[in-house]
């Protein structure tokens, strides 16, 4: 392209100029809460290494709820912290569950807000890893077993459906669970409920904190068997669209920043409803950073959320998502420049 009469006037300097001409804009309808729960009442514990992130019993869960759905965010995303964990990772899909509790309790008392669930595994096993595991006749070290999980999965998604999840939202990486899930729904009339399928998600050090917040660090080993090599990026492409030929509704990838050309490509490649999860690692840095005095949230924040959209995502999972929220209705022409 080549505009040879072209001056570069006030647009680019004046403020107003900025907002008339700017690409891309963020907004509170983009975002997605996460919220931790778990069992008790009047429970709040703090998570270390996220400042300002808590894991909430469900009463706990609905007042904050109540708090995202009045600052306009369209949607939450439960994980859940079970009182105890076993091998089959039964409490992610007991009925009487610590997800299936809060769904309900928050359901009985806010309506204008979407509640996505978490399904995987990790969290309920006393192993920490994402499936069953097993050994291979001949013996050798222990690995997740694929599709020994995915009726286990199907399970879980059906149960907080049941419990009233608007939307769920594979974590786990089996293949075929969006298939497998999008089949058990809809065996029990739950056609309507979508699936929002983390299709590209990578082995990162990057979710560290979280396993503080989720209590799901694996016992032994790694996820490297079925979350991707952070290499790779044409394997994304692959892995989204097998989740979009299986029934995904709208794909993840995650993390998001450093990770910015893996939404790119999947966002241009399949023009799909795309998401991406800025996770709990990008979270800590920038904490970390801000509490030293190194950093200023608001403009970081502001900066890393828009270069997420930027990058093509079209929702944005983030522990900032209430910050953000009231950084945008106080200031609408965010990231004014200065
Ligand atoms: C798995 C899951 C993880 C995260 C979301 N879902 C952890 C993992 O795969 O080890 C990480 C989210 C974050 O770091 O914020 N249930």
């Amino acid at each position: 392209m080549n505009y040879p009469s072209y001056r570069p006037r006030r647009m680019r300097r004046n403020d107003l100029f900025r907002r008339m001409i700017r690409e891309t804009r963020l907004s509170t309808d983009n975002l997605i809460m996460p919220l931790f729960v778990r069992p008790g009442r009047g429970v709040r514990v703090p998570v270390k290494s996220m400042p300002g992130v808590f894991q909430l019993s469900p009463d706990e869960a609905a007042r904050e709820c109540a708090e995202i759905a009045s600052l306009r965010i369209p949607a939450a995303l439960l994980f859940g912290i079970p009182e105890k964990k076993d091998s089959r990772g039964s409490g992610a899909y007991d009925d009487d569950g610590i997800v299936q509790h809060a769904l309900r309790q928050v359901k009985s008392s806010v309506s204008d807000l979407v509640l996505i669930t978490d399904v995987c595994l990790c969290e309920y096993t006393d192993h920490g890893h994402c499936g069953l595991i097993g050994t291979t006749p001949a013996g050798g070290d222990p690995y997740v077993l694929n599709d020994p999980t995915l009726e286990l999965l199907a399970k879980t998604a059906v149960s907080h459906a049941r419990a009233g999840a608007d939307m769920v939202a594979p974590s786990d990486m089996m293949d075929g669970r969006v298939g497998a899930i999008r089949r058990a729904l809809d065996r029990n009339h739950f056609e309507d409920i979508p699936i929002i399928s983390y299709a590209a998600k990578y082995a990162s050090a990057f979710y560290g904190p979280f396993r503080d917040a989720a209590e799901s660090p694996p016992k032994f080993g790694d996820r490297r068997s079925h979350q991707m090599d952070p290499s790779n990026a044409e394997e994304a492409l692959r892995e989204v669209g097998m989740d979009i030929d299986e029934g995904a509704d709208i794909v993840m990838v995650k993390p998001a920043l450093a990770y910015l050309d893996v939404i790119r490509a999947v966002k241009e490649r399949f023009r799909f409803p795309t998401a991406a999860y800025c996770v709990s690692g990008e979270f800590a840095m920038v904490k970390a950073a801000v509490e030293k005095g190194w950093l200023e949230e608001k403009a970081i924040v502001l900066e890393i959320l828009t270069a997420i959209r930027r990058a093509g995502a079209d929702l944005i999972v983030t522990y900032w998502a209430k910050d953000v929220a009231r950084w945008l209705a106080q200031i609408p022409a965010e990231l004014s420049g200065k």
